[in-house]
């Protein structure tokens, strides 16, 4: 049985088989370049996993990746630049492109565009940023990272039998709430979860208000607390 466990921003864990996979790891303990996630749920000592997804390099989702890796035996799966920073720095990696797909133990991922910047925490160029696909046996995940609406969100949802979109609502740095709705439209996503609000002032939005307009698209609309589970 696999499931999904927010941990507040862009943070999202997954259990799928005897796998734990960390999707932008934000932690709550203070980082040396940004202070930590208000909204996250677990404390560092206490996170562990098998594998981390990074969306891109921006602190907040680069988070404790270096933290974690100290302590787990843990691959990163990131984009080229950002997975070759990582290496440099003894982290053990896979990296990958936009646009490919590799079969991990867990599940295929693929990369798809993200319309934002990336640059990891101390400003090292990062790449591209990416949205990540996760099949697993029976579902589909998509998980957005950070990104503007684009068109060709469309034809990932062609392709793509979208069970769960993790979408971002915050706005200022990406998609606020209306973008995200016509995001869900364009995936064609059966289920949508808002992410990367509410964390800092900036980035306020009202999920309520996201998952009224999602309903009304005829989707359905999961607003997860920090800690809650979700079994797919
Ligand atoms: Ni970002
Ligand atoms: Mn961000």
């Amino acid at each position: 049985m696999s499931k999904i466990i927010y941990h507040g921003h862009s943070f999202v864990e997954l259990h799928i088989k005897e796998y734990t996979i960390y999707i932008d790891p934000f932690i709550s303990e203070n980082l040396p370049y940004i202070s930590g996630n208000p909204l996250c749920d677990i404390k560092l000592e206490d996170a562990k996993c098998n594998y981390i997804i990074l969306t891109h390099g921006h602190a907040d989702h680069f988070g404790s990746t270096m933290d974690l890796a100290k302590t787990s035996e843990l691959t990163v799966i990131a984009t080229a630049e950002l997975a070759d920073y990582l290496g440099a720095r003894d982290v053990r990696n896979h990296a990958m492109n936009i646009g490919g797909a590799y079969q991990f133990p867990f599940g295929k991922v693929k990369l798809t565009l993200a319309h934002h910047s990336s640059s990891t925490p101390d400003g090292t160029y990062a790449g591209d940023p990416a949205g990540i696909l996760i099949h697993t046996a029976d579902k589909t995940i998509f998980h957005a990272g950070d990104t503007a609406l684009f068109y060709d969100m469309k034809l990932i949802g062609e392709t793509n039998k979208i069970d769960y979109a993790f979408l971002p609502i915050g706005d200022n740095f990406t998609m606020g709430i209306d973008d995200a709705v016509k995001a869900a439209e364009y995936l064609n996503a059966d289920s949508v979860i808002p992410i990367h609000y509410n964390t800092f002032d900036v980035i306020k939005a009202d999920a309520n208000d996201f998952k009224r307009k999602i309903e009304s698209i005829g989707r359905k609309c999961y607003i997860m607390k920090p800690g809650e589970k979700l079994s797919l």
